[in-house]
């Protein structure tokens, strides 16, 4: 009988490494899911046959434990400052463990010198994570997640409006892939290293879609007109401290308002979309319609009363009272190393020829 390699899944109860987890454990490999609490997301994992470790990723001596008898990894650190450190930490217990196979969730806009620390810090961690041959790497790199849309379904379902400061409303400036997407890409890569080794992948969704188109697909799931409002930075910021203060950092914040100014550049549409959903998750990329309509069945709340709409209009007026924040005194206030040049993903050259397009080998593609 063949012994199926263990596989550890860090970010576990995150958007991708939930999903990640749950395939993998569907393809008959044990999987150890790295949480940093126990709660619903760990239950569901438990429930499927994960076994499940509770630690820190920041933590060394919790990252060498959650490595312990593991001979491949997903390595995703979550959006949060001292990224360097949450890779470095993976890195060196990784190499440690003498690892095989290394799945690392990236960026689409990583870069050297982007004015982004967290992704100057991803693009760090790309280089360091491969720098030992003995152990394997594949690096995903997607671009935009669509899951980033669905935050502000609430106030379209109640309100009729999709605010974002995502640039003019008729432009077609990303193919957002779903979580199940990329971690389909992660879970294959995962599952048959050879056929993955030293590949980057940049999974996307099947179409570039404007803001309006967006809005139309919210307003068709959501059974009511939704209509694109084009928030400024100023907005974004108030909003994302009034509604999601436990999730973003003010230093996340910051870094989220450099990523809104990369979609109005049009980043995310250089070369998208791309084919490696189908080709090496083996499944066609999912509509986005199809992603807020499960959401939209799997979140009653969403189902319109005139008690929802006046809590979301409470949720507005408190955005409107929020007092926002300087994001350059934020920034100027972080003590870290500045890059004198710094450049968005397009002003880079060496950017722009790492993402042209790279041929995949084709899995057998299921339709969407
Ligand atoms: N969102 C995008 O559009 C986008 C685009 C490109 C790349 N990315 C990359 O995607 C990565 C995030 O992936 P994701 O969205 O799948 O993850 P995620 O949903 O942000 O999940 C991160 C998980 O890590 C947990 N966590 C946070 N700090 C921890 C710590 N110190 N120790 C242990 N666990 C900790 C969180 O726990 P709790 O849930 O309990 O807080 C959460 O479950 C980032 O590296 C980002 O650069 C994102």
């Amino acid at each position: 009988m063949s012994v199926q390699p263990k596989i550890l899944v860090t970010s576990a109860g995150g958007k991708t490494g939930l999903h990640t987890t749950l395939m993998l454990l569907e393809k008959g490999f044990p999987v150890r899911a790295f949480v940093r609490r126990r709660d619903h997301r760990s239950k569901t994992l438990e429930r499927a046959g994960a076994e499940i470790f509770l630690g820190n990723q920041y933590a060394l001596a919790d990252m060498r434990a959650a490595m312990q008898g593991v001979q491949r990894a997903y390595q995703c650190a979550p959006t949060a400052p001292n990224g360097l450190h949450f890779n470095a930490v993976f890195t060196a217990a990784a190499y440690e463990a003498s690892l095989e196979h290394v799945v690392t969730l990236s960026q689409w806009l990583s870069s050297a010198d982007h004015p982004s620390l967290f992704t100057r810090e991803v693009y760090l961690s790309d280089i360091l994570i491969g720098m030992r041959s003995e152990m394997s790497v594949t690096t995903v790199n997607p671009g935009w997640f669509a899951d980033n849309y669905l935050m502000v379904l609430d106030m379209a379902a109640h309100l009729g409006v999709f605010t974002m400061p995502l640039g003019a409303g008729d432009v077609r400036k990303n193919a957002a892939p779903s979580n199940e997407d990329i971690a389909r890409v992660v879970t294959a890569s995962l599952a048959d290293p050879a056929s993955h080794v030293a590949r980057t992948y940049r999974p996307t969704g099947p179409a570039l879609l404007s803001p309006n188109e967006i809005a139309g697909a919210m307003g068709r799931a959501l059974g009511r007109p939704v209509r694109y409002m084009d928030i400024s930075e100023r907005m974004m910021v108030k909003a994302l401290k009034a509604l999601q203060p436990s999730n973003y950092s003010v230093a996340a914040v910051t870094q989220l308002a450099l990523y809104a100014e990369e979609y109005r550049r049009g980043t995310f549409a250089v070369n998208a979309p791309t084919d490696h959903v189908a080709h090496v998750g083996g499944r066609a990329p999912e509509p986005f319609e199809r992603m807020v309509r499960r959401t939209v069945a799997a979140r009653p709340k969403l189902v319109r009363s005139p008690l929802r709409s006046l809590g979301a209009m409470g949720g507005f007026l408190k955005i409107l009272a929020t007092r926002p924040f300087d994001l350059m005194k934020a920034e100027e206030a972080r003590d870290y190393v500045r890059p004198p040049n710094p450049a968005f993903s397009q002003d880079d050259p060496a950017w722009l020829d790492s993402h042209r397009p790279v041929k995949t080998r084709a899995a057998t593609v299921v339709a969407a």
